[in-house]
C-alpha cells in the first residue's frame, strides 16, 4: 500500500525513480510523485493518476542525482496533486515521502497550524516534513530521529534535504522498507520489485531501524542512535518475472504460470518413502507436530478463504479441530491463545498489517504461528516461527490468482504432515501425495478450457448482481468466486452456503441472477442438484461448476467441467475456473484488469 522509491549515485536520479514507481505502482496507483535535488531548490514533479502521467509531465532536463519517489493509495484525503508525495517543507528544502498511517496527526496539525505553519495538503504525511525541517539536530539524521519521536503510528519513510545532498536518510516502522546495494549508488524501496533491475544485494531493514544511505554505502541504526550491522542477502529473482511476457494483464499470466509454478513448490517436498510431506522451514519435530490440539488459521481477503480450505483439509486429515479467521478482527477480540494450538498466517505479500498484527499478538501471548507466505524475507515470514514459502515467484495482479494456489497447497502439505504422524494411514498420505502430483497438470486442463469459459464470462457480466453458492468444502471456493468476480469486474457477487438459500437469499432469484453453484462430485452431489433444481425452478440463469462426468439432467444453463481428484483436494480445482470468469466477466467490461480501483495489491495499513 503505497510504495516509495529513492535513489543516489552517479546517474540522473528521476528515470530510475519513475521506473521503480512503475514497478511498485501495483502497491497504490491513485497518485505519484518524485523529488530530485538539483544544485538549487529541489524539484518536486507530482501528478494525479499513474506514473506512466507522472512519466509523461518530467521536464526533458532533470538531472539531478538523488531523489526520492511515491506512489500513492490514499488514506488521508482525495487523490489530489496536493496529496501527492513527496511533501515538502515550508522552505521547500526537506523533501518527504511516506508509506504508512501517522495516528497522532490531527493534533499535529492542529499544533504545526497554531504555530503558523501554513498545510498544502490533507495528508498525514506533510506534518513529517514540517517536524523534520523544525527539528533541532546536526544532521539530518537527528533531525528525522525527533521528528519521528513526535509521532505515532506506522511508517516507512525517506527523506532529503538540500542542506545536506550526500544522503537519503530512511526510516522503518510498520511498513516495510529494502535498501539495494550498488556501486557507488544506493537504492531505497518498498520491496524488492523497484530493485531488480538493479542490483541483487539487498538488505531488509528491521522494525524500527532507520539509515542513512550515500553514494558509497549505508549506516543503520535504532531510534536512540546505536548503531546496527546488517548483512546484505542476494535476491534470486529475475528481472523478467516482473514483466507481463506477451500477456495483456499480469493476472492472465499469473494464472497461466501456475501449472509451472505448482510444479515447482511441490518438487522436493513430496515423501513417497514416508507418504508425508517435508516440510523442514516449519521447524517443528514430529513430536511437537503431534503435541497440537488444535489449528487456527489467520488472513485477510481471500488468503482467509484460503485458509478455510486449508482448515478443513486439516480437520479432513488429520482430524484435527481447525478453523480460519479474518486476521483482521482478531486481536480486537481478546483472542485466548492456547500452548497447544499451531496458530498458521497466511499471506502472499508477507506484509499485510491485519495479518502481521495477529501474529504479534498470538506471539506476545506465547502462541507459536508459522507461516505460509509468498515473498521471501518479507516481515510476516520474518517474524513466525518458522514456515512454509510458497514459491509462487513475484505476483503483482491485484487480483490473487496463482499464490492463492499455492496457499492452498501449503495447507494440503500441512495437513499431510500434521496427519502422519496422528492417524492418516500410509495409503491415504499416498493417496494425496498422488492427487498433488496430479494437480499442476490439471490446473493446465482446466486452463485449456478458457475460451469456453470466457464465452460463459461474458454473458453473466451483464448482470449487475450475482450468486456464488458451495457447501462444505465448496462454501469457501464459493466465496473466493465471489470475491475475484467484485474485485475486478465491480459486479455485485455475494456467496452463500448453498443450504442457506431457502432460509432467505432465495427470495432475490430471478432471470436477472445468475447464480455459479459449486457442485462437486462428493456426497453432497444430490442435494447440490437439488439446490440447482430450485434455482432453475425459479427462473435464476445458472452455472455449475463440477467434475467431468457428472450428470446434470434437464438442468439448464451453463457447466465448467474440472478434473477429478482426491475429495480432500477438490476446492483447489474448483477455484481455477472462477479465476477465468472473473477475468474475462472484467475484460468484457473493459476494465483495468490488474489495478482494480480502490484496491491495492499490499495491504500495509490497518
Ligand atoms: C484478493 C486479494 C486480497 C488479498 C488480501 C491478503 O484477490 O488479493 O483479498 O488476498 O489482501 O493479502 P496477502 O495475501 O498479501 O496477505
Amino acid at each position: 500500500m503505497c510504495g516509495i522509491v529513492g535513489y543516489i549515485g552517479g546517474q540522473p536520479a528521476a528515470p530510475i525513480l519513475v521506473e521503480g514507481l512503475a514497478r511498485l505502482e501495483y502497491r497504490g496507483y491513485d497518485s505519484a510523485g518524485i523529488g530530485v535535488l538539483t544544485s538549487g531548490k529541489p524539484k518536486v514533479l507530482r501528478t494525479v493518476g499513474r506514473v506512466r502521467d507522472l512519466e509523461a509531465s518530467l521536464p526533458k532536463r532533470l538531472t539531478g542525482t538523488v531523489g526520492i519517489g511515491h506512489t500513492r493509495w490514499a488514506t488521508h484525503g482525495p487523490a489530489s496533486e496536493e496529496n501527492a508525495h513527496p511533501h515538502a517543507s515550508a522552505d521547500g528544502r526537506i523533501l518527504l515521502v511516506h508509506n504508512g498511517i501517522l495516528d497522532n496527526a490531527t493534533a499535529l496539525r492542529e499544533r504545526l497550524t497554531a504555530e503558523g505553519v501554513t498545510l498544502h495538503s490533507d495528508t498525514d504525511t506533510e506534518v513529517l516534513a514540517h517536524l523534520v525541517a523544525a527539528a533541532e539536530g546536526d544532521s539530518l539524521e537527528e533531525q528525522v530521529l525527533a521528528a519521528l519521536r513526535q509521532v505515532t503510528g506506522t511508517y516507512a519513510i525517506a527523506v532529503a534535504s538540500a542542506d545536506q545532498p550526500d544522503r537519503v536518510v530512511v526510516a522503518r516502522n510498520g511498513s516495510p522498507l529494502v535498501l539495494g546495494i550498488g556501486e557507488h549508488e544506493m537504492f531505497v524501496a518498498s520491496d524488492v520489485a523497484a530493485l531488480v533491475r538493479h542490483t541483487s544485494q539487498v538488505v531488509h531493514l528491521d522494525e524500527g531501524e532507520l539509515a542513512t544511505v550515500t553514494r558509497d554505502g549505508f549506516h543503520t541504526f535504532t531510534a536512540d542512535a546505536t548503531s546496527t550491522t546488517k548483512t546484505p542477502e542476494t535476491i534470486d529473482v529475475e528481472a523478467e518475472q516482473w514483466e507481463r511476457g506477451g500477456h495483456e494483464h499480469f493476472m492472465h499470466k499469473e494464472m497461466h504460470e501456475q501449472p509451472e509454478t505448482l510444479q515447482r513448490m511441490l518438487s522436493g517436498r513430496l515423501d513417497d518413502r514416508f507418504a508425508t510431506a517435508r516440510l523442514d522451514g516449519l521447524q517443528l519435530e514430529p513430536r511437537e507436530l503431534r503435541a497440537f490440539r488444535r489449528v487456527k488459521v489467520l488472513g485477510c481477503g481471500s488468503a482467509y478463504y484460503v485458509g478455510q480450505m486449508g482448515a478443513s483439509m486439516i480437520e479432513d486429515l488429520a482430524r484435527i479441530p481447525a478453523d480460519a479467521e479474518a486476521a483482521s478482527e482478531f486481536r480486537y477480540r481478546n483472542p485466548i491463545i492456547e500452548p497447544d494450538t499451531l496458530y498458521v498466517a497466511v499471506s502472499q505479500s508477507g506484509e499485510t498489517a491485519d495479518t502481521l498484527f495477529a501474529v504479534r499478538e498470538i506471539q506476545r501471548k506465547g502462541g507459536r504461528v508459522v507461516g505460509l507466505v509468498n515473498v521471501v524475507g518479507s516481515s510476516i515470514a520474518r517474524e513466525c516461527d518458522g514456515g512454509v514459502y510458497l514459491h509462487a515467484g513475484p505476483e503483482v495482479a491485484v487480483a490473487s490468482t496463482k499464490a492463492l494456489t499455492h496457499m492452498g497447497i501449503g495447507f494440503a502439505l500441512l495437513a499431510v504432515a500434521l496427519g502422519r504422524v496422528r492417524d492418516l494411514s500410509f495409503a491415504d498420505g499416498q493417496r494425496i501425495i498422488n492427487g498433488l502430483k496430479q494437480i499442476p497438470d490439471q490446473v493446465g486442463e482446466i486452463l485449456e478450457q478458457e475460451d469456453a469459459i470466457a464465452t460463459v464470462a461474458k454473458r453473466i457480466a451483464d448482470a449487475q448482481s450475482m450468486f456464488f453458492v458451495g457447501r462444505v468444502r465448496g462454501y469457501p471456493v464459493a466465496r473466493e468466486g465471489a470475491q475475484k468476480l467484485k474485485e475486478i469486474s465491480y459486479r455485485h457477487a455475494e456467496a452463500y452456503q448453498t443450504s442457506e438459500l431457502k432460509h432467505g437469499p432465495l427470495a432475490l432469484i430471478s432471470p436477472e441472477l445468475p447464480t455459479v453453484a459449486i457442485v462437486p462430485d462428493d456426497e453432497l452431489l444430490d442435494r447440490n442438484l437439488g439446490a440447482c433444481h430450485e434455482i432453475a425452478a425459479r427462473r435464476g440463469p445458472l452455472v455449475v461448476v463440477t467434475h467431468e462426468g457428472v450428470e446434470l439432467g434437464d438442468l439448464r444453463g451453463d457447466r465448467i467441467d474440472v478434473p477429478r481428484n482426491e475429495p480432500e483436494l477438490d476446492p483447489l480445482l474448483l477455484t481455477i475456473p472462477l479465476q477465468l470468469l472473473a477475468y474475462h466477466a472484467a475484460l468484457a467490461l473493459g476494465h483495468d484488469i490488474d489495478k482494480p480501483r480502490n484496491l491495492a495489491k499490499s495491504v500495509t495499513v490497518e
